[in-house]
């Protein structure tokens, strides 16, 4: 199955941009380096009980035996196991952090939080910790079933984007790369980044897809995901360089499209299976359609929930057709 993995610069807004794609609150994220060890996120896909429980999702580490329904002690658990292997003062660590998902409204999907790329030494770190980051990067986004997404911040010129420049020397062409700009919020008065959204500054295959994130501020405060993404929405609306392209930016439609660019990832890596893919694909693109957004997204609990669903189908009737057996999840 495909892995999506994040590049980009300290503090570009990574883990803010993985955890809103799960939907859930569970990311330490900040200013400095926060992310220090690779974070495996398997997610996995589980039926709604039926009568419903209190508990649908919850999160299980390699590392411990023990379930986690309350995804703050999930949290915390990340930045112990981070202290534990990477200590207390700014080192990283090559290993990672494995963590497992179950829940009813993911895909099976596997995510890999990374380190941010710095230039200078902090803390513990020893001098060479830009070459030590860029290298750990490599080894996950050089997999060429790895789809990367290359976060860069809009108040900081494409032009110095380390992760584009990573993202280019693993995958020249950009076939595989989807860039993310976020902290579209911050940038300053008279500003705006049309060009880049319209691809008119850098190419990518499959595009650029702005963003507005929780501010620390936000976080904080504990906004609540679902508040912040109806916030992000109400921004493109309303911003007078971007109402006419807001329809193709945001959490919601990055998470839209991710499903898409997953679809094809896998259809393009299995030729056989093309014409069966296809097939499912067209199905499933008009239930889509007769669904229409405001009924995927709608209800916050339910959101993606569709997608997520045939696309988990998809990926359960390829591997039963390996086995020779049919497994049915709805
Ligand atoms: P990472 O180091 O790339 O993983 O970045 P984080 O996700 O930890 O975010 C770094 C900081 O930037 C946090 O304080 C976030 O709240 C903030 N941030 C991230 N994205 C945005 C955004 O789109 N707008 C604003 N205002 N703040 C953001
Ligand atoms: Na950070
Ligand atoms: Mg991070």
């Amino acid at each position: 199955m495909p892995q999506l993995a994040v590049v980009g610069s300290q503090s570009a807004g990574k883990s803010s941009v993985l955890e809103t794609i799960v939907g859930r609150d569970f990311l330490p994220r900040g200013s400095g380096i926060v992310t220090r060890r690779p974070l495996v996120l398997q997610l996995i896909h589980t039926p709604v009980s039926d009568p419903p429980k209190d508990f649908e999702e919850w999160g299980q580490f390699l590392h411990i035996d023990k379930r986690y329904t309350d995804f703050n002690e999930i949290r915390r658990e990340i930045e112990q196991e981070t202290f534990r292997v990477a200590g207390q003062n700014k080192g990283i660590s090559k290993l990672p952090i494995h963590l497992r998902i179950y829940s009813p409204n993911v895909l099976d999907l596997t995510l890999v939080d990374l380190p941010g790329l710095t230039k200078i030494p902090v803390g513990d770190q020893p001098s060479d910790i830009e070459r030590q980051i860029r290298s750990l990067v490599i080894d996950y986004i050089s997999k060429p079933n790895c789809v990367i997404l290359a976060v860069s911040a809009a108040n900081v010129d494409l032009a110095n984007s380390e992760a584009l420049k990573l993202a280019r020397s693993v995958d020249p062409q950009g076939r595989r790369t989807i860039g993310v700009l976020t902290k579209l919020d911050l940038m300053d008065a008279g500003t705006n980044a049309l060009d880049i959204l319209t691809g008119r500054v850098y190419p990518l295959k499959l595009g650029f897809i702005g963003v507005v994130n929780r501010s620390q501020a936000d976080i904080n405060n504990e906004k609540p995901l679902s508040e912040a993404l109806d916030a992000e929405q109400e921004f493109f609306r309303n911003h007078a360089a971007y109402r006419n392209i807001a329809h193709k930016n945001g959490t919601r439609y990055l998470t839209k499209t991710l499903n898409q660019v997953l679809m094809n990832h896998i259809r393009d890596k299995l030729p056989d299976m093309k014409a069966r893919l296809n097939t499912l694909m067209g199905q499933a693109q008009q239930e889509l359609n007769s669904f229409g957004d405001s009924a995927i997204y709608g209800d916050k609990n339910q959101q993606g929930a569709l997608v997520l669903r045939l696309m988990t189908q998809f990926a359960r009737d390829f591997v039963a057709s390996i086995e020779g057996t049919s497994v049915d999840i709805s």
